[in-house]
């Protein structure tokens, strides 16, 4: 049985340039799904799954990251004065007093292997989970982080978060070969960044969620840049499968790719419709927009 996980990295030093000119100022994982930011929902999800040590690696220009983790005493005690209790639990609890946070930073951006390692001073030799909070999964279950890490504590060794996606699309994501795959899990055999569609070993393919051992530091350290000139996390995942087991899984949960516009219009549009005070009021928004602009549906 593996140790619980208790850490999680959150690389966060991208540029985010799918975003521009909005993340000239403004940090991707800032941008608002309806009323939290993005990075907030990832926070959460880790939050369940157990980890009270959460790793940000962020670069020099994403102080806005720090800063909403950072206590506000100056906006605390107006809230404070004018009485707006609710307001005032919105701000305290964006983190639980149980968890801290810490920051390290990329100093240049050369990739997600690289920002992973750039926290390994912190993670330390304990397994640990990285997430990526562009990755939006929302599930009324358990979260996606706490299914892997219920079943990395059971099963033991690593494991990544999977999902099917159209064969055409292969050449975006990291793909894995798990013969043994059962629908929900199973052992993989190798791994693959960004194949062609027609070099896909499969069509499962690796999402912002990943629960591993910590010796995959010291692969990183080995691993030479790769897909794009930038150190790759699934060149080292793929080193480390020769080592000991890695589970490829199936969360439940629908994931939503904030990393792109349309996947933040479509996560937008469900957490809105699954909001408790606003979803009518979504809906019929969604409806007039609909029919004002003329859309057909098909
Ligand atoms: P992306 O590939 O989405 O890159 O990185 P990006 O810079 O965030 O966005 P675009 O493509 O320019 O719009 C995937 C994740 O890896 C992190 C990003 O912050 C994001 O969470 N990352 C990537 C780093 O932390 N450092 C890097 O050097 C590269």
């Amino acid at each position: 049985m593996t140790p619980r996980i208790r850490k999680a990295v959150f690389p966060v030093a991208g540029l985010g340039t799918r975003f521009l000119p909005a993340t000239k100022t403004v940090p991707k994982e800032m941008l608002p799904i309806v009323d939290r930011p993005l990075i907030q929902y990832a926070v959460d999800e880790a939050i369940e799954a157990g980890c009270d040590t959460l790793i940000f690696v962020t670069n020099r220009y994403k102080h806005a990251v720090a800063d909403y983790f950072d206590k506000a005493y100056e906006l605390e005690q107006k809230l404070e004065q004018a009485g707006k209790e609710a307001q005032l639990a919105l701000v305290r609890n964006v983190l639980p007093s149980h968890v801290r946070a810490v920051f390290v930073t990329q100093a240049e951006a050369l990739g997600l292997g690289h920002a992973v390692l750039c926290a390994k001073a912190v993670v330390g030799d304990e397994p640990f989970a990285v997430m990526l909070p562009d990755d939006l999964i929302w599930n009324r279950g358990d979260g996606a982080l706490k299914q892997m890490a219920d079943l990395a504590q059971h099963a033991g060794g690593s494991v990544v978060a999977v999902e099917d996606v159209p064969r055409a699309m292969t050449s975006s994501y990291g793909i894995v070969d798990a013969p043994d795959f059962d629908g929900r899990s199973g052992l993989v055999h190798s791994m693959v960044e960004k194949p062609a569609p027609s070099e896909a070993p499969s069509t499962l393919a690796v999402v912002g969620r990943y629960v591993l051992d910590s010796r995959i530091f010291g692969l990183l350290e080995e691993t030479k840049p790769g897909k794009g000139g930038e150190i790759q996390l699934t060149d080292a995942i793929a080193r480390l499968l020769q080592e000991q087991p890695v589970r490829a899984y199936r969360f439940q949960g629908t994931r939503f790719d904030c990393g792109n516009h349309l996947g933040l219009i479509e996560a937008t549009i469900r957490f809105a419709l699954d909001h408790e005070v606003l979803s009518s009021g979504a809906a019929q928004a969604m409806r007039t927009a609909l029919d004002e602009l003329g859309v057909v549906e098909h």
